[in-house]
């Protein structure tokens, strides 16, 4: 097995001469793949119906030549001039009725039947010229489906095919007006015709006619990208197809992107705004190798400064770190964006591996370094994957559901953003090195991870409802977090004590809830007897006064409104213990649940904390991989607990104390 590796190359941009050479300085890197063609529709078909294809032959056959395999974007993110001068309604609309600019990407609607029928067709063309080509194994549909903030548009296409989604869905009005709550400021609809979607300020419309405009918006790109597929299917079947996912993004469902596609591939840029925090970076990856549970590529991994004043160049050995992290998460497959940093266009500051000038520097020869050691590690990681005890559960109608939680100036009630929750949650185990997967509670059995988190699971439905309480009954641990179960599915408040249809699980009702504005002091203190240790924890946003009935106190608060009575509890349920935390606490509670978590329940942590450090493991009938990344520019050194290791670098065995210098890393095979 060899893993994929190489880079997003442009040819379209560079002379004809500059090819060989490229392709001469990929070979010599350890490329074997490279993706091409995303966004040259213009090129390939410059005129409606004529095609060139001759270029693009040609560059992918010089590759091929050199060993390097290609993946190939459908054009379809970018429209070319032409289909917008004889069609201007596939610009999108924006929800104050502006249409997008033309000349760029990502301005086109998913529902527009004219830009449908285009893409259709460069797809056909493109699927059939290379369904024979033995260098093409595959396809990457569109690029980045919602990027540049395109999940939502208000055309009278959308206005339409969201009229027919409520219909098909609500049946009737009746039904329509009644689950969405419709009689509030007397909104009720008459007439499917008088149906508008929500606009900007939300906050001013049925948060229940909101979440189904953010449903019906998410199926239009899932169905849009349907098409492309089905194409792919039906004329090359023996290629893979997958999409470039953008790791925490969080306003298309991506279960249900991910469903028809052979695999999911993502777009890492670990400096660039909010994946600069280490936890919410290893957290992307792990959200997509769970969309499908099983290995994923990544398919643009910065390899440069993206734009100079947000994210710097990485310093020596980041590129490595990054691929190598890529890898220890689960990716079969490491893509970097870009082979070259372009001269033009809007991203001439987006580096890639080369420079401008096309000159090989420190960049070059790291990832040349990395390949070599993908290659070394390549036959010892074939057939292994990451394997979780402890899972999160991920639900975008939940994470809709909270961002549309807004008060008149479209502020979150929470004050926090709704991915929050589930990072507090994820952080804990991330600096405990506990591997965590990502489920489906619609959707998936939860039945082999010890422990399971919930994180703020607002909306509930008979399936989720039925599936947590079965996990629990049979012997797992559910931990919850604020406001879990004090809606139903059409985002309407329950109507009854809460935790709603959750109180009998967890075994408490809810009193009183409070926001805590930045005046309001809250603590809370864990008991020893529960949670193994006494500890008190500044608490932020929001807290409820917690009535156990079954439960009993693990923390109860010390400062604030609610002093003196619960503020997380701890319910046997079946056979298994049920969690609830009726605040937003500070990261040590959480840290000091994970701790016991893996004491009491046995959950192994792949190595000991140590600061910088991130540890995962692979694992496969031939054994356990552990990878050792130090992000930290100090060297550090892990206590390995009576284990003892080969290193799959150098080949010496390693037992005792393991030092790993500043940005370093150890891959190492478990001997005993
Ligand atoms: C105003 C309005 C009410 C209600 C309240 C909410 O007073 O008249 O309808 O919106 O504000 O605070
Ligand atoms: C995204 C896109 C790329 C490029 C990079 C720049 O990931 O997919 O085309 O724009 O961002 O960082």
């Amino acid at each position: 097995m060899s893993l994929v590796f190489g880079a997003d190359y442009y040819p379209e941009h560079w002379p004809e001469e500059r090819w060989p050479k490229d392709a001469e300085l990929m070979s010599r890197a350890g490329f074997n793949t490279v993706r091409l063609a995303e966004f040259a529709w213009s090129k390939i078909e410059p005129r409606e119906d004529e095609y060139d294809f001759e270029w693009l032959d040609k560059a992918i056959g010089l590759l091929g030549g050199k060993g390097i395999r290609t993946i190939l974007g459908t054009p379809t993110a970018a429209p070319p001039p032409w289909i917008v001068k004889a069609h201007p309604d596939v610009l999108r609309l924006d929800g104050y009725g502006r249409r997008a600019a033309e000349g760029t990407r990502k301005n086109y609607c998913p529902n527009n039947p004219h830009y449908i029928e285009h893409s259709k067709r460069i797809v056909e063309k493109m699927a059939l010229h290379y369904r024979d080509n033995r260098s093409v194994i595959g396809w990457q549909i569109d690029n980045e489906f919602g990027c540049h903030a395109s999940e939502l548009c208000y055309c009278e296409d959308c206005v339409k095919a969201f009229r027919e989604w409520l219909k098909r869905k609500h049946q009737s009005l009746e039904k329509l007006n009644k689950a969405c709550g419709l009689i509030f400021w007397g909104q009720e609809y008459g007439s499917w015709d008088e149906i508008c979607p929500p606009r900007p300020p939300f906050s001013m419309q049925s948060p229940s006619l909101n979440l189904e405009w953010r449903r019906f918006s998410s199926d239009s790109w899932v169905r849009y990208q349907q098409t492309q597929v089905d194409i792919i299917r039906k004329h090359a079947p023996h290629q893979l197809v997958t999409h470039n996912f953008m790791g925490l993004y969080k306003e298309l469902d991506y279960f249900k992107l991910a469903e028809p596609l052979d695999l999911v591939s993502f777009d890492y840029y670990p400096m660039w705004s909010r994946d600069a925090n280490l936890a919410a970076s290893a957290m992307a990856h792990d959200v997509m190798r769970s969309l499908k549970k099983k290995p994923y590529w990544t398919m643009e991994l910065q390899s440069g400064a993206v734009r100079t004043e947000r994210a710097p160049i990485p310093r020596p050995g980041e590129i490595r770190l990054w691929t190598i992290q890529s890898v220890a998460r689960g990716a079969d497959g490491t893509i970097y964006f870009r082979w070259r940093s372009c001269r033009f266009g809007c991203e001439e500051y987006w580096h890639g591996i080369l420079d401008h000038d096309g000159v090989p520097r420190r960049r070059y020869s790291e990832v040349k370094k990395v390949s070599e050691e993908l290659r070394k590690i390549a036959p010892h990681v074939a057939g292994t994957s990451v394997e979780a005890e402890v899972a999160i559960a991920l639900d975008y109608d939940n994470i809709w559901a909270m961002d549309l939680e807004v008060d008149y100036a479209d502020k979150n009630y929470y004050g926090i953003n709704s991915w929050q929750p589930t990072l507090d949650c994820y952080t804990a185990l991330y600096s405990r090195n506990i591997p965590a997967d990502f489920v489906n509670p619609s959707t998936e059995n939860m039945g082999k991870y010890k422990a399971v988190f919930a994180p703020s699971m607002m909306l509930l439905n008979d399936r989720v409802e039925r599936n947590l309480k079965a996990y629990v009954k049979k012997g797992g641990v559910l931990v919850a977090t604020p406001r879990t179960g004090a809606k139903d599915w059409n985002n309407i408040i329950v109507n009854e004590p809460l935790p709603g249809r959750l109180a009998d699980l967890f075994g408490i009702t809810i009193e009183e809830y409070t926001g805590l504005p930045g005046d309001r002091k809250v603590e809370i203190k864990t008991v020893k007897a529960e949670l193994g240790r006494e500890g008190r924890h500044a608490c932020k946003n929001w807290a409820e006064k917690l009535l156990p009935g079954e439960a009993t106190a693990a923390a109860r608060y010390q400062i604030g409104l609610y002093s003196g009575k619960p503020a997380v509890t701890m319910n046997r349920f079946g056979n298994g213990t049920a969690i609830y935390i009726g605040t937003f606490a500070d990261p040590a509670f959480y840290s000091a649940l994970a701790d016991w978590l893996t004491k009491k329940h046995k959950i192994e942590t792949v190595l000991p904390y140590a600061a910088g450090l991130e540890a995962t493991e692979r694992s496969g009938s031939d054994g356990h991989i552990v990878f050792a990344l130090n992000f930290d520019e100090d060297a550090l050194e892990i206590a390995c607990d009576g284990k003892i290791y080969q290193d799959l670098l150098t080949g010496k065995k390693a037992a005792g104390t393991l030092k790993i210098e500043g940005l370093d890393l150890r891959i190492l095979k478990v001997l005993d």
